[in-house]
């Protein structure tokens, strides 16, 4: 019998040149719905919910000034690169998911037990 593991398994989401800067995607990867930024040319990846009321952040307007996801529902707002809070109604954070790039791919990582 083997025992679960838990392991980072990226997911190739888009390619690189297809995103602008400023602009966001939602895309699910095994089932966990996220959304994908892209700012000041880098990615970010964070939950695609906001921690208020549930409303889908790739609705969200996205302030590239300040790197802020402004969630569409109540103006909450929330930092990109690190899924901090800064402007309520939401008080707790987004999940942030890893970013890399791999042949001008972007992937997506996700943490979670695996069975070897
Ligand atoms: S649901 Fe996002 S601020 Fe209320």
């Amino acid at each position: 019998m083997t025992s679960a593991v838990e392991a980072t398994v990226y997911a190739r989401v888009v390619a690189a040149d297809e995103l602008r800067d400023g602009e966001l995607i939602p895309v699910e990867i095994d089932g966990t719905p996220v959304v994908l930024v892209r700012h000041r040319g880098e990615f970010f990846a964070v939950q695609n919910n906001c921690t208020h009321r549930d409303f889908p952040l790739s609705e969200a307007g996205f302030d590239a000034r300040d790197g802020l996801l402004i969630c569409a529902w109540h103006n909450g707002c929330f930092d990109v690169r690190t899924g901090e809070a800064v402007v309520p109604p939401p008080t707790e954070p987004v999940e942030t998911f890893p970013v890399r790039l791999v042949d001008g791919w972007v992937e997506v990582g996700l943490t979670g037990s695996l069975e070897p």
